[in-house]
Parts: C-alpha cells; sequence; structure tokens
C-alpha cells in the first residue's frame, strides 16, 4: 500500500483522475471500477474537464460500478446508476452498454450477484478499482463483518452507514435498508486499487484501514493486503496517520510519481 498526501481535497481529486486519466490513456479498453458518494463527485467533474479539454476517450472503455441499492429503479434518482449517469456517463463519450451497476430491481436478487460477478470476470476482471470509504471503513457497502473474500452479494446497511447516507434522500425512510456490493475479495481481484479520502470525518477511519490491524470489522483494511493499492489523501484526512513523513518522502522521491508532483 502507498498513501499519497495531498495538501488539499482538490488536489487529490487532481491527482486520482489524473491517474485515472494516465491508465485509460495507456489502455484505451480499460475495465475501470467505479464508485459513488460525495468525495467521487469532484474527480468525476476532473474526468468530465479531461474529456472535454484534453480528449481523454473512454469510447472502449467497460465500467463496474461498487455497488447499488436494493428496491430503487435505475431511473430513480436516488439510485447509484442515476448518481453515475449524472456525474460521468452522460458528460463523456462512453458506450452506456459497456457501463454496469447491480440490478436492485431483479426478482433473483442472488441469481443477479452471480451474473455480475460473471461479468465481471467475462471483461477480463477490473484493471483499476476506484475506491472512497464509508466512516466505518466499508468499502462499496462491505459492512462490518464483511468476510475478507466474500463475493457480490446482498448486504443490509449498518446504522452509521443509513445515518451517513440518509441526507442523500428527501426523506430517511425512503433510503433502502439493503444493497447489492461487491464482496471484499472481488475488490482484491482487481489489478490495482486506488482509495481516496478527504477532510477530518475521515481521518480516524483512514489511520485504522492504512495502519491498523487487519479485520473484517473494518472492511478497508482488507486493502492492506493487496499489492497495488494507492491511498490518495488530502492533509485533514491524514491527519491520524503516523507515518505521514515517511509517506510524503515517497511520493516526493520515488520516481514512479514524477509525472504526477
Ligand atoms: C457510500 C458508497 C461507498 C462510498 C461511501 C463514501 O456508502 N457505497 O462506496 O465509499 O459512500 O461516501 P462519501 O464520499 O460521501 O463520504
Amino acid at each position: 500500500m502507498e498513501v499519497i498526501i495531498r495538501p488539499t481535497a482538490d488536489a487529490a481529486a487532481d491527482l486520482v483522475a489524473r491517474i485515472i486519466a494516465k491508465e485509460l490513456r495507456g489502455n484505451p479498453n480499460l475495465v475501470l471500477g467505479l464508485a459513488t458518494g460525495r468525495t467521487m463527485e469532484s474527480v468525476y467533474a476532473r474526468l468530465v474537464r479531461l474529456h472535454r479539454e484534453e480528449q481523454l476517450d473512454f469510447s472502449l472503455c467497460r465500467t463496474f460500478n461498487l455497488d447499488e441499492y436494493v428496491g430503487l429503479p435505475a431511473g430513480d434518482r436516488y439510485s447509484y446508476r442515476h448518481y453515475m449517469n449524472q456525474h460521468l456517463f452522460m458528460q463523456v463519450n462512453i458506450d452506456l452498454r459497456n457501463t454496469h451497476l447491480p440490478d436492485g430491481m431483479a426478482d433473483n436478487l442472488d441469481f443477479e450477484c452471480a451474473r455480475y460477478e460473471e461479468q465481471i470476470s467475462r471483461c477480463g476482471g477490473i484493471d483499476l478499482q476506484l475506491l472512497g470509504i464509508g466512516r466505518a471503513g466499508h468499502l462499496g457497502f462491505n459492512e462490518p463483518l464483511s468476510a475478507l473474500r466474500s463475493r457480490t452479494r446482498v448486504k443490509a446497511l449498518a446504522p452509521l452507514t443509513r445515518a451517513q447516507n440518509a441526507p442523500y434522500f428527501d426523506s430517511p425512510d425512503q433510503m433502502p435498508l439493503r444493497a447489492i456490493t461487491m464482496g471484499v475479495g472481488t475488490i482484491l481481484d482487481a489489478r490495482r486499487c486506488l482509495l481516496m479520502a478527504t477532510d477530518t470525518e475521515k481521518a480516524d477511519i483512514v489511520a485504522k484501514a492504512v495502519e491498523g490491524p487487519i479485520t473484517a470489522m473494518i472492511s478497508a483494511t482488507a486493502l492492506q493486503l493487496h499489492a497495488r493499492c494507492n491511498v490518495v489523501v488530502d492533509e485533514l484526512a491524514a491527519s491520524d496517520l503516523l507515518g505521514s513523513d515517511y509517506y510524503r518522502w515517497i511520493f516526493e522521491n520515488e520516481p514512479e510519481w514524477d509525472a504526477f508532483r
């Protein structure tokens, strides 16, 4: 795992977008894993700008989102499909047929989960998985006690997640209590993982995820097992990290990051 600390949330989003753009330019057929949440909005805004101003091409790119609420149709304005269409898909030249989210309206949810896994495999697996982190440390909706080898499945949302996401809905009782999410094992199968977190409210959980013991209570700690994972944070989200001077030194001195400084 490598932690990169940027001075501001904008600088963090900028770096994340540039890493994605570099991967996409290197491989136009990239299979990109996507995330939702407020943190990602600034990343998608930058990708849209890179598309408009620097011709970043999404025409051959395939995407798989981490999760979707159970019981919300794609057209519902609170669905993650709607979020993705609004923030990214409708604003770049991606072929919508190449964009995938689990179907939270499927009659047979278990079958839908297995189908989603199969689709990812058929595309050759995920090349780059973008990740946010919930305040309880979840990746996607891998709530506390998610098995570290779990695959795509239905999860009941934990109270903290409900509290964190309820403000997105007009009234809290509109929020679904379950979601389909890629499993921790599904995420760990991605060839590269890129987690972004900003703001003081994430400082404690970022420190636990990066420097704490691996535990199914905090699914983000499983990223410590991943061979190629970058965690991009702003100064505020980095404030509880013990090794921040070391992480800063690596970013400033390792040739791998020359193009990004
Ligand atoms: C939701 C998503 C997660 C995301 C989290 C963080 O719960 N399912 O994938 O990481 O939100 O959201 P935010 O960026 O708004 O803090």
